[in-house]
Formats: C-alpha cells, sequence, structure tokens
C-alpha cells in the first residue's frame, strides 16, 4: 500500500476504508475484516458513526487471524461536537479507545469546528480541544493529530499553537473541491483528507465522469478515487460490499491525463452535502 507522510514524519496508508454511515454489529465487523483482507491498512471511523466498537471488533478478529499486526494498521476517529473543551475531548478520547479496543490511536480529529454563529468564544473552545488533543499525542497516545470540516479561518489559531494539525478532513469529490481550503492546508502542511469520495454515490451516475472512466477501462468510483490521489488528497471511499471494497483499492494501475484531470476539474459543482460548517445546527 502507497503512503503519504504527515509533517510529523509519520506515514499515512495513502487510500483509507471510509465508515460513516456503516452500522455497528454485523455489518461492521465484516466490511473491515474484508477491507483488510484486501489490503486496507487505514481505517477511518468516529465517535458519532456508533460503529466503533463493530470496527475495532473487526480490527481485533483480523488481528487474532493473523491478516495483519496493530503495527502496520492506522486507525482514526473523531471527537464529536457534544465533547468540545479540554475535560471532555480527553474523556471522549479515552471512551473512544475503549470501545475500538486498543492502546493507541494513529490519528484523531476534532470532527467539525465549534463556530462563530453557534459560539462568542468559538475559537476559546477550539484551543482547548486541541490542548486536549495535544497532550495526548504528546502523551504518546495518538501518533498524528488534526481536524475535519475546518475552513481556513477555523484553522488560523490552531496554526499559531506548538503542535499544528497535521490534517483536516472535508468533503471532497470532483463535485466539490474546495479549492480555498484545499490551497490553504497544502500551504501550511496539512494533508488533505477527502470524505465522501464519490459524492456519497453522487458522482457515479454523471455523465462526463462515466465517459472519462469509460475510456480508462475504470469505474467511476475507480476514477474519483484516483482524482483525489493526483490531487495530493487523501480518498476514504466508504463501502460495506465486498466487491466494492476490492475495486475502490484497486487504483494504482491508471493514470488520468492532466487534460481529464482539468476537465474534472471544471465541472460545476454538484452533489455535495451543503454542510457548512459556518452554518451547520449541530
Ligand atoms: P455500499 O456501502 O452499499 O457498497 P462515499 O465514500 O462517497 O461516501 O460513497 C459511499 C457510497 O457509495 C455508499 O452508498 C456505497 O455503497 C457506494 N459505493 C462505494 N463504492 C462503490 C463502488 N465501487 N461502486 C458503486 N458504489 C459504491
Amino acid at each position: 500500500m502507497k503512503t503519504m507522510t504527515l509533517s510529523n514524519g509519520v506515514e499515512i496508508p495513502a487510500v483509507g476504508f471510509g465508515t460513516w454511515q456503516t452500522p455497528d454489529g454485523r455489518v461492521a465487523i465484516d466490511s473491515v475484516t474484508t477491507a483488510i483482507a484486501c489490503g486496507y491498512r487505514h481505517i477511518d471511523t468516529a465517535a458519532c458513526y456508533e460503529n466503533e466498537v463493530g470496527v475495532g471488533a473487526g480490527i481485533a478478529q483480523a488481528i487474532e487471524g493473523g491478516a495483519v499486526s496493530r503495527e502496520e494498521l492506522f486507525v482514526t476517529s473523531k471527537v464529536w461536537n457534544t465533547e468540545r473543551g479540554y475535560d471532555k475531548t480527553v474523556a471522549a478520547f479515552e471512551k473512544t479507545l475503549g470501545d475500538l479496543a486498543l492502546e493507541y490511536l494513529d490519528l484523531y480529529l476534532i470532527h467539525w469546528p465549534a463556530a462563530a454563529h453557534q459560539f462568542e468564544n468559538w475559537e476559546e473552545i477550539n484551543l482547548g480541544t486541541w490542548r486536549a488533543m495535544t497532550e495526548l499525542h504528546q502523551a504518546g497516545k495518538i501518533r498524528a493529530i488534526g481536524v475535519s470540516n475546518f475552513k481556513p479561518h477555523h484553522l488560523r489559531a490552531l496554526m499559531e499553537t506548538d503542535v499544528p494539525p497535521m490534517v483536516n478532513q472535508i468533503e471532497y469529490h470532483p463535485g466539490f473541491l474546495q479549492e480555498e481550503t484545499v490551497s490553504y492546508c497544502r500551504e501550511s502542511g496539512i494533508l488533505v483528507e477527502a470524505w465522501s469520495p464519490l459524492g456519497t454515490g453522487t458522482m457515479l451516475t454523471n455523465e462526463t465522469l462515466q465517459k472519462i472512466a469509460t475510456g480508462y477501462g475504470v469505474s467511476v468510483a475507480q476514477l474519483c478515487i484516483r482524482f483525489c490521489l493526483q490531487n495530493d488528497v487523501l480518498p476514504l471511499p466508504k463501502s460495506v460490499t465486498p466487491e466494492r471494497i476490492k475495486q475502490n483499492l484497486d487504483v494504482f494501475g491508471f493514470e488520468i491525463s492532466e487534460a481529464d484531470m482539468q476537465t474534472i476539474r471544471q465541472l460545476p459543482d454538484f452533489g455535495s452535502k451543503g454542510l457548512d460548517p459556518d452554518k451547520v445546527d449541530f
């Protein structure tokens, strides 16, 4: 599995296995063990997905079965919005670790920024959450720390702390490129990860993407995943279907031409979830 390198030198497998909307229990366990058997070494979950127990059980099953060692895996989770601030974040992290049945996390993210439409002291809240994450990182319990759904104005205060974020996970796919945020992250040494790289499936019926994908003999899903990689964005495709799980990792045998990359980049915005961190009500 190819890797990308975070600003602190930690290597992160270049395609991650997304689990948003994966039900807990049997489905989570089976999809995670299938993913690991197919070669995924990077699993992305979150407390709010309510599937950490199943995801952790899948990981444990794969390790016990000898498919992989813990050290070969890269596991990410996220602190939910109700747990912001120093004390609650420390407790939320311990709960996540317990639910996943792990000794440490590879990456822990602030799921959404506290923002001005909800909190007067939003910057202070984010800094409190960040201080907890930084201390857990320095204590060796998390190998890398970062954020999710942050725009540049949310990131600025964190960039001035001792340990700036290493990752920003945002919605990213051919219909929603968030160029300002991506450029800011690139200039700041923050790796961008793509949640919903297939637009939660909405990319798959786009005719332009279908035509380009056909030209390479790949599916639109594979085209979207490869599109992320060629933009130095780390894709986190989600699937619970074995054949798709396998297919989504088979993206290293073709290269999208610069002309096709441009055509994809120039598509009008479509298929976005419309979850603006400065407007969301959760
Ligand atoms: P399923 O999980 O039932 O297999 P995203 O990663 O953008 O959030 O998209 C996830 C959605 O896309 C899920 O509905 C998933 O379905 C579907 N999906 C994932 N991979 C593929 C694929 N290779 N072909 C078609 N649909 C896919």
